[in-house]
């Protein structure tokens, strides 16, 4: 594992194999930004840094909704960002830091084969890793595990290992190791590659590289204090001596992280964690689909809508689906069939996103994410393909827990709602409920800033202002089972029954006895809060 000969070999590789796609998953706050920075400038993306702040500080300025992102000091939009080293092309997708964005975020990391866990060595873990995690979990996702800020006071490395592998229930393997943390900080021990990497002046860049055969023979390391270096053999000792040692398998299963300490912010440990994503990280994974699973190297296209972003730039209304390919080499001008449309679709202005710009796709592969502009057609979850009716698996919705009735302050807009509803709705900012019996529609959310994103967004794009009115249900159920027991059912309980935007029939429940109360007398009919779309 881990040795220099990778690059050589990636350039005989088939393209796909030299993707990597991944995402980072933090906690706000533990780094994930500047990280993401000191990626870019590792690969030689970028030759700045703060470009990545810049970029964020721009789009908010083109895009007025992200006031709230701004005032609330969170990432509410994820995008792309593609970059290459060494012959390996990196995809990195951006997921939204905050935990009302959960479908958003989920159907994100559908879309990757890594992750990137983001710790604050302060803090450990905190809420939102733990709960993004988890969703990497249940795809079995490899992760990474990058211990940052380790030049400020920071819990001890072997707690710290403990903590998480005990927390997560996940084996931790530590791939480099700090010498000293805090005010002590002052390298760090590359075990893969058997050299301490040490600034020469306090503070500044690891520029000086000390080899070693075991890391004992760094006792005593000339240049660092004695304390210090000696205190990190001791641990790095210990540690290495009760933790498994990596293993690929084990690691690609999702059972085992490769740790990396390290400071974004100083780029510590930073080039190490990008060499490991390159060497170890997987290369596009067959996806599973209904009836099939659908391999990389494949020779037609297909992939998948994991998002779609409307009005990214607001002159020009336009709105852009996320693709991540999954088979086939894509060509600029191809014509790619949707299956739920059962329509064919000229992929005429596709767009990459690059570190620094976007730019016109001529070609893609399995692993990469191409922007589509369309005005409507693509869905979050829908497929394209060179033909064949493909349906992945894994974007479903989810039942909504906040339900509430959208009023328009101006009566005359009803057509306008309609639209930007559906556009939301499409985008998967919202789900859209109409009631059988209500004219006016129902909103569904999982966490309540989606509602504010809603109003604030409907106001400023579409010039629609609403207001939000409590519903007397507590939730909401798909209806799946026999046709006429469904109509049935909906007939028995017109004032509780809705259709979703494609017509699925839906049951809101007033409260979770009553729900249950359905279920029992209903022995024929499933109530369900995850439904699989396509
Ligand atoms: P996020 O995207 O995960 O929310 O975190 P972000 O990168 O924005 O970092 C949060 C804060 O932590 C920033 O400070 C950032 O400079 C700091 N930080 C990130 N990595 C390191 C590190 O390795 N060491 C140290 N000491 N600090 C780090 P801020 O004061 O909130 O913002 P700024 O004024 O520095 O931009």
């Amino acid at each position: 594992m881990l040795d220099e000969t990778h690059s050589t070999a990636a350039v005989a590789l088939p393209d796909f194999a030299r993707r990597r796609t991944f995402a980072i998953i933090s906690h706000p706050d533990a780094g994930k930004t500047t990280l993401t920075e000191k990626l870019l400038l590792a690969s030689g993306a970028i030759r700045m840094a703060g470009h990545v702040k810049a970029r964020g500080e721009r789009r908010r300025t083109r895009s007025d909704w992200m006031e709230i992102e701004q005032q609330r000091g969170i990432s509410v939009t994820s995008s792309v960002m593609t970059f290459e080293r060494d012959g390996i092309v990196f995809n990195l997708l951006d997921t939204p830091g905050h935990s009302d964005f959960s479908e958003d975020t989920y159907r994100t990391l559908s879309a990757v084969d890594a992750a990137v866990m983001v710790i604050d060595a302060a803090k450990g873990i905190e809420s939102q890793t733990r709960k993004l995690f988890e969703v990497c979990r249940l795809r079995d996702i490899p992760i990474f595990t990058f211990v940052n800020k380790v030049d400020r006071e920071s819990l001890d490395p072997i707690a710290l290992m403990d903590e998480v592998s005990s927390t997560l229930a996940l084996d931790l393997t530590p791939l480099t190791w700090p010498i000293g943390m805090g005010v002590d900080f002052r390298g760090l021990i590359d075990i893969a590659n058997k050299r301490a990497l040490l600034a020469t002046e306090r503070g500044g860049p690891l520029v000086r590289e000390v080899p070693f055969e075991t890391p004992e023979d760094l006792i005593d390391l000339e240049g660092v204090e004695e304390r210090i270096i000696n205190e990190a053999v001791e641990s790095l000792t210990l540690a290495l001596g009760v933790l498994p040692p990596f293993e690929l398998a084990s690691f690609r299963e999702g059972h085992l992280s490769p740790v990396y300490f390290g400071s974004a912010l100083k780029e510590a440990g930073v080039a190490e964690l990008l060499f490991g994503l390159g060497d170890v990280g997987p290369s596009p994974l067959p996806r599973s689909a209904r009836g099939r699973t659908v391999e990389p190297a494949e020779d037609l296209v297909s992939g998948f809508v994991f998002k779609v972003q409307a009005n990214m730039d607001p002159n020009h209304r336009d709105r852009v689906a996320f693709v991540r390919l999954c088979s086939g080499r894509f060509k600029r001008g191809m014509k790619l069939f949707n299956p739920r449309e059962k329509r064919q679709m000229a992929i005429a202005n596709p767009i990459f996103f690059f570190a620094q710009e976007r730019e016109t796709v001529d070609e893609a592969v399995a692993g990469d994410i191409i922007g589509i502009p369309n005005h409507g057609m693509l869905r979050v979850g829908d497929t394209l393909s060179e033909g064949e009716t493909i349906r992945f698996e894994g974007l479903p919705d989810f039942a909504p827990e906040i339900l509430r009735r959208v009023l328009l302050s101006d009566p005359m807009k009803a057509k306008q709602l309609q639209k930007a509803l559906q556009d939301m709705a499409e985008e998967g900012v919202v789900q859209v409920i109409k009631p059988v019996s209500d004219p006016a529609p129902i909103v569904g959310v999982v966490g309540t800033l989606q509602l504010d994103v809603l109003s604030a967004r409907l106001e400023k794009e579409y010039g629609v202002p609403i207001r939000y009115e409590a519903v007397s249900f507590v939730t909401a159920r798909w209806i799946v089972g026999e046709r006429t027991e469904v109509e049935r059912f909906m007939e028995a309980n017109r004032s509780s029954t809705a259709r979703d935007r494609d017509e699925a029939p839906v049951y809101l429940a007033r409260s979770q006895w009553v729900l249950d109360r359905a279920i029992e007398e209903w022995p024929k009919l499933k109530f369900v809060a995850v439904k699989e779309r396509g």
